[in-house]
């Protein structure tokens, strides 16, 4: 079983940190499946894709539209001719300014619901096979941690309890920003606020789908730092290839972690090689 390749499943990854780490697991001998906007750019830019990536394109914008089933159908079909899928890293995601009920709609999309959505496809393709250690990276962000946020929207977000309850949310937040005008320094502090919301919710989402996964399947959120992309032109300390070597990392970790049955004893929240709080 061993000798069978493994398997990655990547967001985001024409982005700076997903292209790093489409690149790391190439390089580790890993097949890369990679979702991406806009393959043929990707693939006159970055030179002829290497034998074992695969890119597929989807907006995940879409991700909340009716139609999204029947496009995320097609991905799958051409996914179960791959031997199974070991790891998904959710990179994919978008840091708009404003904050208004479009805006937000468009964010939970790409950086909470899409995220579901893959989990989801992921599960149903795993069932198929013998249970093995596989799992799952949702690439977040420290600007979701909780401390940012004012008591009552930390405390609505903490007694979140299923993925239905975290979709209701979005919607009621969506819906008060629309038509009561809540404003952005009610629910949170700093810049980017539709952004911190939704990587609060990522995690939160992280800690519902660590929950209720098989034992053979380890989730793990991780902030990749402050680093120098597209999504943080002025800012960054970090290489993108720093930060995909994180997330290697952590995927080496959750393996081992499965194999050795011991996931009470880790958090679900890792920086720099670290867990930390949310
Ligand atoms: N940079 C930082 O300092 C920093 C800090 C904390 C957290 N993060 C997190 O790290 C991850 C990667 O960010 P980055 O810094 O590498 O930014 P980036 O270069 O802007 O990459 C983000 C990628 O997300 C994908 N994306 C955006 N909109 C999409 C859509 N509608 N549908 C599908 N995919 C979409 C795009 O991939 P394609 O171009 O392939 O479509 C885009 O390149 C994000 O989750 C971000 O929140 C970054």
């Amino acid at each position: 079983m061993d000798s069978q390749p493994r398997v990655a499943l990547v967001t985001g990854c024409g982005g700076s940190i997903g292209w790093s780490t489409v690149n790391n697991l190439l390089r580790e001998g890993w097949i890369v499946l990679g979702l991406t906007r806009q393959r043929k750019t990707l693939e006159s830019t970055r030179g002829p894709c290497p034998q074992n990536l695969f890119l597929f394109e989807l907006d995940a914008r879409s991700a909340t539209s009716e139609d999204f089933h029947s496009k995320l159908s097609l991905l799958v079909s051409a996914w179960e001719k791959f031997p199974r899928i070991q790891l998904v890293v959710n990179i994919a995601a978008i840091c708009p300014k404003n904050w208004d009920a479009f805006t937000l709609l468009e964010t939970f999309s790409v950086n909470v619901v899409f995220p579901q959505r893959l989990y989801e496809v992921f599960h149903y393709l795993d069932m198929r096979h013998y249970p093995e250690p596989c799992s799952v990276i949702n690439v977040s962000s420290g600007d979701g941690e909780l401390c940012f946020f004012n008591s009552y929207w930390r405390r609505a977000i903490e007694q979140l309890e299923s993925y239905d309850e975290l979709t209701d949310f979005m919607h009621a937040v969506v819906e008060r920003v629309d038509q009561a005008g809540l404003q952005p320094y009610a629910v949170v502090h700093g810049d980017e606020p539709a952004y911190r919301l939704s990587k609060a919710l990522l995690n939160r989402l992280t800690l519902l789908q660590a929950r209720t996964a098989p034992s053979h399947i380890r989730i793990d959120a991780i902030c990749p730092g402050d680093v120098k992309s597209n999504m943080n032109p002025l800012g960054g300390q970090r290489e993108p290839s720093a930060a995909a070597k994180d997330i290697l990392q952590l995927a080496e970790l959750q393996h081992r972690i499965v194999r050795e049955r011991c996931s009470s004893r880790y958090p679900h929240f890792w920086r720099l090689g670290k867990p930390i709080p949310f």
